[in-house]
């Protein structure tokens, strides 16, 4: 979208240079050229600027040094639908929904749990998946259930609804903010924290990477997935929401889903 505009300036720029050009009857070519290298370095087609906080297996992670994963990959398809190239842009989870908000990109997909506090801010699309919130403890913890975290150290991720859980339900608790989920897993091995809260699919690839953890049966909640655009840019939420529609009536989403999450 960005870049629509920039195309736009120097077609008008062109257009004004190109009048002065005629006038003065000095190079009436260099507006063309100009255009030419813009439309080049786009492919032709309008950005669609993901923000994502890429520290989040398996919806958002690097391999080597591309950003791959289920919000990738589904973002990816509904790129294609609207004929759009995707950018995506990491930073950290807590800056996406200003990021969002203030324009510099078209939206924000990381896992991201729809909210009341966030729809303040911003719009959500349709869901296209469940999240989990989930307690990891190391291996025989006297922690059971998410009741027993009322007095303990919790780790969790700056701004993520973790965060926002734990510190409404448990006043009393120790609460570690961590920028990366891996993070709080590491103050867990290290006994700086007596659990980890973190949405279950990350929590699942933390718990097989490092030995001696696990995540209790309980759920602590349930919640939405969603993607997050500026208020009120209802003509890119309805686009999203027409491609996520077809995605999912022609088992895209459940196939990306299935090809990064490994049945129970
Ligand atoms: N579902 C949680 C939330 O919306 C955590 C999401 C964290 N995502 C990430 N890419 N780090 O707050």
């Amino acid at each position: 979208m960005k870049i629509y505009s920039k195309i736009m300036a120097a077609i008008i720029i062109g257009t004004m240079v190109f009048a002065t050009g005629c006038a003065s009857s000095k190079e009436p070519a260099a507006p063309a050229t100009e255009k030419t290298a813009e439309t080049e370095k786009t492919g032709e087609k309008e950005q669609l600027v993901m923000a994502t906080n890429a520290a989040f297996p398996p919806y958002e992670y690097y391999e080597e040094n591309k950003i791959v994963g289920i919000d990738a990959e589904i973002a990816e398809a509904i790129a294609e639908k609207l004929g759009m190239e995707l950018v995506i842009e990491d930073m950290e989870f807590g800056s996406i929904i200003t990021a969002v908000q203030g324009g510099k990109v078209d939206m924000g997909m990381a896992g991201m749990t729809v909210s009341e506090e966030r729809l303040v801010n911003v719009d959500f699309s349709d869901t296209y998946a469940t999240g989990y919130q989930v307690v990891i403890v190391k291996e025989g913890s006297a922690i059971t259930a998410p009741d027993d975290l009322a007095d303990k150290s919790i780790g969790v991720q700056e701004s993520t609804t973790g965060d926002i859980y734990i510190s409404n339900d448990y006043k009393d608790a120790d609460i570690q903010r961590y920028n990366k989920g891996t993070e709080a897993i590491q103050a867990l091995l290290q006994d700086k924290v007596d659990a980890v809260v973190i949405d279950r699919e990350p929590a699942k690839v933390f718990v097989e990477q490092n030995e001696g953890l696990e995540i209790l049966p309980t759920e602590y909640v349930v919640e939405e997935y969603a993607i997050a655009l500026a208020k009120g840019n209802t003509e890119l939420l309805d686009k999203i929401n027409k491609a996520l529609e077809e995605l999912k009536a022609d088992g895209t989403v459940q196939g990306i889903l299935d090809k990064y999450i490994s049945a129970e």
